[in-house]
Formats: C-alpha cells, sequence, structure tokens
C-alpha cells in the first residue's frame, strides 16, 4: 500500500509525526509532501528533527500568499505529485490551506482520503480554519475523529459513513516527546520564578489593528512574566501596527516543540489563540487561557483546566486570581490513536 501525507504548516508535522511512525511499522510505502507553506526553519525544519520524522520527499515549496494565491499553487503541485505516485490513500492533517488543498485534489481525482482531526468545528465560518475543516470533512473517505464530540458534529451534518473515532494524533506526540521535556531552555531565556507562556498567530486576532492591541493588553493583565515567542505572522502586525508590548511580555523567536513544550509544564498558565496548544496545556496539567470566543477542544474546559477568555484583560486577571483546577481532563485518547489509523487505512 502507499500513501501520500500532505502537510505544510507547524502543527501537521507534530501530527503527522507518528502517523508516519506507526504507517512505518506497518511497512506501509510512504510519500510525505511538504506544500512549504511554513519554510523558516523556525516553524518547519526544527519540528522534523525533534519529532524524528522523515525530510519531506517533495517541497511545494509555495511559501506564503493571499489565501486564493497560496491555495492554487498548492493545488497545482500536488496535482502532479498524486499523478505520478498513484497512491492508495492520500492524509491531509487539520484544518491548514494544505489540508484544503491535499483534500480537494484527493476527491476530485478519485484518489481514497483520509482527514486525520476530522469532525472540529467552531461554528464560525469567518475563520479560513472553519472552511478549511468543512470542506476536507465533507470530500473524506475516511474520517479520524479525536473526540465524541468531533464524531457528533460529523452526524449532526449528515456525515456518518468512514467515520472513526480513533483519539488524538496529538497525544501521542505528546507521549513520545514527554521524556524529552528539560529545563535548560528556562535557564537559557533566564526564568526563575513563575512564569507565564503566551502565543497569538489566529487571522481574526492579529491581522486587525485593534483586536492585536486587545491581544496584547490581555496579556498585559496577567500578574508576572509573560514569554511570547512571536509567530511571523504575529511579528509582521506588531511592526505594521506599531503595537507597544506591555512591560511584563517578553518577545522570543518562534521555538520547537521540545523548547516549547518545556516552557508549558513549568508555567504558571498558558494564555493562547492555538487549537493545540490548549490540548498541550492542559494535558500537560498547566491551566489554559483561550484568547478567543469559543474552543473546538470543550474537552479542556473541565474541571476549569480551560477558560475561554476572548480578549478580555479584566477576565484574564480575575481568572488567573480564582480558584485553581480540579480533577483531570479526559476524551483525547489512550495515545495509540495513529495506530488505529494506521490499521484502519490498511483494512
Ligand atoms: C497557518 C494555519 C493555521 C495554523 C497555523 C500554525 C491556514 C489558513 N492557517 O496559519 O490554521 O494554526 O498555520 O502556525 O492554513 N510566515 C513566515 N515563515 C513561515 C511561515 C509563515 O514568515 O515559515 C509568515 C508569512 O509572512 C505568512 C504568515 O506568516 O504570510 C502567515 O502564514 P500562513 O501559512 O499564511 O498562515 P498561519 O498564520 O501560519
Amino acid at each position: 500500500m502507499k500513501v501520500v501525507s500532505v502537510v505544510g504548516a507547524r502543527p501537521q508535522f507534530i501530527k503527522a509525526a507518528p502517523v508516519s511512525r506507526a504507517l512505518a511499522a506497518l511497512d506501509v510505502e510512504q510519500v510525505l509532501l511538504h506544500t512549504g507553506q511554513h519554510y523558516d526553519d523556525a516553524m518547519s525544519k526544527v519540528f522534523f528533527d525533534e519529532l524524528d520524522l522523515p525530510a519531506p520527499d517533495i517541497n511545494l515549496e509555495v511559501g506564503s500568499g493571499s489565501h486564493g494565491a497560496q491555495t492554487a499553487r498548492m493545488l497545482e503541485g500536488i496535482e502532479r505529485v498524486i499523478s505520478e505516485a498513484r497512491p492508495d490513500w492520500v492524509i491531509v492533517y487539520g484544518d491548514t490551506n494544505s489540508t484544503l488543498a491535499g483534500a480537494l485534489v484527493a476527491a476530485k481525482m478519485g484518489v481514497p482520503l483520509g482527514h486525520v482531526e476530522a469532525g472540529l468545528r467552531s461554528f464560525r465560518r469567518g475563520m479560513p480554519e472553519e472552511i478549511n475543516r468543512v470542506v476536507a470533512d465533507h470530500v473524506s473517505d475516511l474520517l479520524f475523529c479525536p473526540t465524541r464530540t468531533a464524531v457528533e458534529h460529523l452526524a449532526r451534518e449528515g456525515v456518518t459513513r468512514g467515520v472513526e473515532h480513533v483519539g488524538d494524533v496529538m497525544v501521542d506526540s505528546l507521549e513520545w516527546i514527554r521524556p524529552h521535556l528539560r529545563s535548560d531552555g528556562l535557564t537559557r531565556l533566564g526564568v526563575s520564578g513563575p512564569y507565564y507562556v503566551a502565543t497569538l498567530h489566529r487571522a481574526e486576532n492579529v491581522d486587525d489593528p485593534d483586536r492585536i492591541v486587545r491581544a496584547m493588553d490581555a496579556l498585559g493583565a496577567a500578574p508576572g512574566p509573560v514569554f511570547l515567542p512571536l509567530h511571523p505572522r504575529t511579528a509582521a502586525s506588531v511592526d505594521r501596527f506599531r503595537v507597544a508590548i506591555p512591560s511584563n511580555v517578553r518577545t522570543i523567536q518562534p521555538l520547537g516543540y521540545v523548547d516549547m513544550l518545556s516552557l508549558v509544564v513549568r508555567a504558571d498558565a498558558v494564555l493562547t489563540d492555538s487549537g493545540g496548544l490548549q490540548k498541550e496545556a492542559v494535558l500537560l496539567a498547566t491551566r489554559c487561557l483561550t484568547l478567543r470566543e469559543e474552543t473546538e477542544w470543550p474537552e479542556t474546559l473541565e474541571g476549569g483546566w480551560n477558560t475561554v477568555v476572548g480578549l478580555d484583560g479584566a477576565l484574564v486577571a480575575s481568572t488567573l486570581a480564582g480558584p485553581p483546577p480540579r480533577g483531570a481532563v479526559t476524551g483525547f485518547g489512550d495515545g495509540h490513536a495513529s495506530d488505529r489509523i494506521a490499521r484502519l487505512l490498511l483494512a
């Protein structure tokens, strides 16, 4: 059996790594196709190195651009690769433009399509990721759902064929990397005492001059130092809109997976608009505050581990001053989602 995996952006390298290992264990022939959506070493190469993901067989090097231009370049390149490789399956991951492009090409060429992390919904069509998810789900043959909630979302849209509740592949990656977490990054950053970690990169938060200022002010409401590894999209907006960085916020370069999780596991809390980081934080027993109006991961809200605070600084301060989270978050699987995915593809 031959599988083409389409990846392109940072979170997809994290999701593809355990699936690639599971497929290799079953002797499946694999072609790893990188669209080149993310191209800086800090956004791409470091994840391949740390997660032991083989270097991409093909890199389309599409780079940045408007949604239309970027996706169009991907469509053309992916179609060429799939025509030549003639795979039995194409696999796409998550909700990026690379996912959308991979899904459209496979579906139109009649190649069976598997979607890892199917069924997530924010119920906000204004988010590019929501459009990408909905389209990918509706053209997929196998839909690998991380949670029961995801299965229910699909059922409500009439999608029940090929839906498999396998668990979350990010748990697989997290468990794989956990023994490698270390404290030397903290020394390098000069961290002593309590601190917070933040990330910001959603288009809705950083492309709008008012919202990015409010987001920074929300980070400024944390009662202690906040480390903010700056996504290139956010760095560009900070420059363009001349956004003032609050005095307690320390902007740093984007971090690799090990450094990021090492920082998160010891943090007092994480403040983020990322989807994946909400889960990583709570699974590492670090409280999360989500800088959005909703979450695709309602399971993380259990016991107060995650709180949706929007861009409301007062809510940031009161949540951090409030009672600590209780119990443990469950519902993301047992760390063997990738093995199930590989077996289902082979079957
Ligand atoms: C994309 C995904 C988002 C995912 C995120 C992870 C879409 C629509 N969005 O958002 O779901 O959570 O990746 O990071 O696919 N840039 C660089 N170097 C890089 C990559 C990007 O400088 O290596 C800059 C470019 O100027 C680019 C901007 O960042 O214009 C945004 O990159 P893009 O890939 O369009 O979307 P993300 O914001 O990263």
